[in-house]
C-alpha cells in the first residue's frame, strides 16, 4: 500500500462501468443525461439552479433574483424566504414519509434509537423552544459540542429553527480550541453533554466546556445545555447550565420555522488554514440547502427505500451536509454511529451495515486503510449483501484502497463515488454519478453539474492534459462559502486572489494540486498550502507550530506532514529547545501531550525531532520543502542553493 504518486496513479488504466442493473432505477440514468444537465447547466447556471430550487425546495416567498456576484462575493435566491429545518422536516410530515425513519441511531455501548419524521420534528421544535426560553434569538450564535447522539442534529435543526447560527465544535478538539472558537463566534448558548462514548472510555465534553468558560474565557455565553449520556456524575453550575432532559418536560413541540432570508447565514464551522487561526467559513441558508440536497440526490442516488449511511463526526462538513441536512432535506433514512472500529472491535462497522441493511455507505480513505489492515475476514463474516451504492470523501484515495474497497466491500457489484470537495464548497464538486459516470480508481471523475472546475498555472492558464496544476472552479455554485468570519479581507485573500482574477473573471482557489487527464476525469494530489490531512482530518502546520512554540522549552517549530500507510499523513515535528533545555524522551512526550492540550488528540505529532537549526533561506523562511524530504525518509531533493546555512542539512540528518 502507498499513497498516491503521480507515478502510480498516471499508470492507473482500470476504469468500471456503472452496472446496467443500478443505472436503470438511477436518478441520472446514462452519461448523456450527465452531459446534458451538464451542458445545460453550463449555458444557464441560473436558470438550471432556479429550475431546481423550484421542483426540490419549499419556499416561503420566491426569489426576485437568483444569483448576485459581486466578486468575491456572492449571494443566491436574493429575497426569497426559506427554512431548511422546514425543509428538512415539516414538508415531509403531510406526507407519508411522516412515520417513515429520519434517523437511526446505535450508540457505542450497544444502545440504539430510531426516531421518525414526527418524532424528530417534536423534538426539534422542543429544542427550539428551550433555545428560545435560555433567551437565544434570531440572529444569534450557539456553539455545539456534542459527541454523535441525535440531540447533536437536533440542536443543529433547532438552531436552523430559529435563525439563530450555529457553530459545531467537534467533540476530540480541547478545551482551549473550544474556548478559540467560542470566542471567536461570539456564541451566546453552548449544547454539550455530559460525556461522550469514544472506544471503550468517556470524553468528558462538560468538564472541556467548563474549562473553556473558566476565568470569563468565553464572556459571551450566558447558558450551557446539557445532554446527559455517559452519566458519570459531573459538576452543574446554577444559573448556567441547564439540563436539557429537565427542560425538554415542560417545552411545547410547537415552533413554527421562521421564515429566514435565502442569504442568512446557518452556520459558521472552523477549518484550518494556512494560518495558526482556524477560520470560521460561513454557510447561508437557501444555496446550501439547495447544493447538499441535489448533491445527495444524484451523486448518491438517494431512493425513498434507502438506508444511507455516512460515518462521519457531525463536527465535520460531511456531518453537517451528509448525515444531517441533505439526507432529511430529501426525506431519506440517515444512520448516525457513535462507535469508532478498533482492534478490540475491527467488525463493528459491518455489524452496523447487517443489523440495519445499510444500502448506501460513506466513508474515508483512511478508515479503508485501516479496514485492509485488520483483515477481510471480518467483513467476510458479515452479510454486506444490502450494499449498492459506497462513497469516499477526504483525502485521495490510492488505487489499491480503491479496489480493496470494490471487491472486499462492494461484492465487485457496487459503483464508488469518490467525492472531491472542502467545508468550504458546502458540498460534492467533483464525483461520479454512480448511474452514469464510469469511474477510474483514484479519480474523483468529473464536475457536477453547474461546476466549471480546471486546473491552471500561479496566472490562471489552464495546463495541458496530464500535467499537474491548481484546482481551481470558475463559476460561483450556491453552497459555496459566502466569506470568513468577522474576516471578509482574509476571505478575499485566501481563495479568491492566490491566482489573481484575470479579465474580471474570478477563480475560486482550493488549496489542492490536480491533473486532468485526456477524459476529463480530475486527479486530485493533495494540499499545495501549508495544510496536512492527518486521517482525513485537516490540519493548518502553523496551528500545530503556534501550539509548540506555546511551551516554555520550545524556541522554534516547523511542522510538515510525514507520509503514513493508513492515516495519509502524520505530523512530523521539527523543534529547537530554548538554551536551558535539553533533548529527552520525556520532553517529546511532554510536548506531543502539549499540543494535545492545545488543539486535541488529531493533531498529536507523530514524531517529534530536536534540532540545532532549522534549514532557512537568506531571508529566514524556513525551507519546508527540505524538511518534508527529511520526514518521508527521503534524499534532499531539488535546489538547496538558497539555504543560508548548509551545515544545517547535517545537522539535520543527524538530528534525534
Ligand atoms: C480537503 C478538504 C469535504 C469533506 C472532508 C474534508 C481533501 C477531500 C477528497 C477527495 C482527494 C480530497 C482535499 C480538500 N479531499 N475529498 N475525494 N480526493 N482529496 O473536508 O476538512 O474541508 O478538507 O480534503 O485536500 O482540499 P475539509
Amino acid at each position: 500500500m502507498s499513497e498516491p504518486t503521480i507515478e502510480s496513479i498516471l499508470q492507473e488504466k482500470r476504469s468500471f462501468q456503472p452496472p446496467q442493473e443500478f443505472s436503470q432505477k438511477a436518478h441520472i440514468k446514462s452519461l448523456e443525461d450527465y452531459q446534458q444537465l451538464y451542458d445545460q447547466a453550463k449555458a444557464n447556471p441560473q436558470k438550471f439552479w432556479a429550475d431546481l430550487a423550484q421542483q426540490e425546495l419549499h419556499w416561503f416567498q420566491k426569489w426576485d433574483t437568483v444569483m448576485d456576484w459581486q466578486p468575491p462575493f456572492a449571494k443566491w435566491f436574493v429575497g426569497g424566504k426559506i427554512n431548511i429545518s422546514y425543509n428538512c422536516l415539516d414538508r415531509h410530515l403531510i406526507t407519508w414519509r411522516r412515520n417513515k425513519a429520519a434517523l437511526i441511531w446505535e450508540g457505542e455501548p450497544g444502545d440504539s434509537r430510531t426516531l421518525t419524521y414526527a418524532q424528530l420534528h417534536r423534538e426539534v421544535c422542543q429544542m427550539a423552544n428551550v433555545f428560545k426560553q435560555l433567551g437565544v434569538q434570531k440572529g444569534d450564535r450557539v456553539g455545539i459540542y456534542m459527541p454523535m447522539i441525535p440531540e447533536a442534529a437536533i440542536a443543529m435543526l433547532a438552531c436552523a429553527r430559529i435563525g439563530a447560527a450555529h457553530t459545531v465544535i467537534f467533540g476530540g478538539f480541547s478545551a482551549e480550541a473550544l474556548k478559540d472558537r467560542l470566542v471567536d463566534a461570539a456564541a451566546k448558548l453552548v449544547v454539550t453533554a455530559d460525556g461522550g462514548w469514544r472506544k471503550e472510555a468517556i470524553v468528558p465534553l462538560k468538564e472541556q466546556v467548563d474549562k473553556s468558560l473558566a476565568n470569563n474565557g468565553a464572556p459571551t455565553v450566558e447558558n450551557v445545555l446539557v445532554v446527559e449520556r455517559t452519566k458519570q456524575g459531573i459538576q452543574m453550575e446554577p444559573g448556567r447550565d441547564h439540563w436539557w432532559h429537565d427542560l425538554q418536560t415542560g417545552a411545547s413541540a410547537d415552533c413554527p420555522a421562521e421564515p429566514m432570508d435565502a442569504e442568512d447565514m446557518l452556520f459558521i464551522l472552523y477549518t484550518s488554514g494556512t494560518t495558526g487561526k482556524p477560520k470560521g467559513v460561513v454557510h447561508t441558508t437557501a444555496g446550501y440547502n439547495l447544493y447538499t440536497h441535489m448533491t445527495l440526490k444524484w451523486a448518491f442516488d438517494i431512493q425513498d427505500t434507502d438506508v444511507y449511511w455516512c460515518t462521519a463526526d457531525v463536527g465535520w462538513i460531511t456531518g453537517h451536509s451528509y448525515i444531517v441536512y441533505g439526507p432529511l432535506s430529501n426525506g431519506a433514512t440517515t444512520l448516525m454511529y457513535e462507535g469508532a472500529p478498533r482492534a478490540s472491535n475491527p467488525g463493528c462497522f459491518w455489524d452496523v451495515v447487517e443489523k440495519y441493511g445499510v444500502n448506501i455507505f460513506y466513508t474515508a480513505p483512511t478508515a479503508i486503510r485501516a479496514f485492509i489492515k485488520m483483515g477481510e475476514e471480518h467483513p467476510k463474516a458479515r452479510n454486506l449483501s444490502s450494499l449498492r451504492l459506497l462513497g469516499t470523501v477526504g483525502e485521495p484515495i490510492n488505487p489499491e484502497a480503491w479496489m480493496w474497497y470494490h471487491r472486499v466491500i462492494g461484492g465487485e457489484r457496487c459503483p464508488i463515488v469518490d467525492t472531491w470537495w472542502q467545508t468550504e464548497t458546502g458540498g460534492f464538486m467533483i464525483t461520479p454519478l454512480p448511474g452514469a459516470t464510469p469511474t477510474k480508481p483514484g479519480s474523483a471523475t468529473r464536475p457536477f453539474p453547474g461546476i466549471i472546475a480546471e486546473v491552471v498555472d500561479l496566472e490562471g492558464n489552464p495546463v495541458a492534459d496530464n500535467q499537474g496544476g491548481y484546482l481551481v472552479v470558475k463559476h460561483p455554485w450556491p453552497g459555496m462559502l459566502r466569506t470568513v468570519y468577522g474576516n471578509p479581507e482574509r476571505f478575499r485573500r485566501t481563495y479568491w486572489e492566490h491566482i489573481p482574477p484575470k479579465d474580471g473573471q474570478y477563480l475560486y482557489f482550493a488549496g489542492d494540486g490536480a491533473r486532468k487527464d485526456e477524459d476529463g476525469y480530475f486527479w486530485v494530489m493533495g494540499r499545495v498550502d501549508d495544510v496536512i490531512n492527518v486521517a482525513g482530518h485537516r490540519l493548518g502546520t502553523m496551528e500545530v507550530e503556534s501550539a509548540l512554540v506555546s511551551h516554555a522549552a520550545v524556541a522554534e517549530a516547523a511542522v510538515v506532514g510525514k507520509p503514513d500507510e493508513v492515516k495519509g499523513e502524520e505530523v512530523c515535528a521539527f523543534v529547537t529547545l530554548e538554551g536551558s533545555y535539553s533533548a529527552s524522551e520525556e520532553l517529546k512526550k511532554e510536548l506531543k501531550q502539549h499540543v494535545v492540550k492545545e488543539i486535541g488528540a488529531i493533531a498529536r505529532p507523530g514524531e517529534i525531532r530536536f534540532t540545532e537549526a532549522m534549514p532557512k533561506t537568506r531571508s529566514g523562511k524556513i525551507m519546508r520543502r527540505l524538511l518534508r524530504n527529511l520526514a518521508s525518509g527521503q534524499e534532499i531533493a531539488g535546489d538547496t542553493s538558497t539555504l543560508e546555512d548548509r551545515s544545517v542539512l547535517d545537522k539535520l540528518r543527524g538530528g534525534s
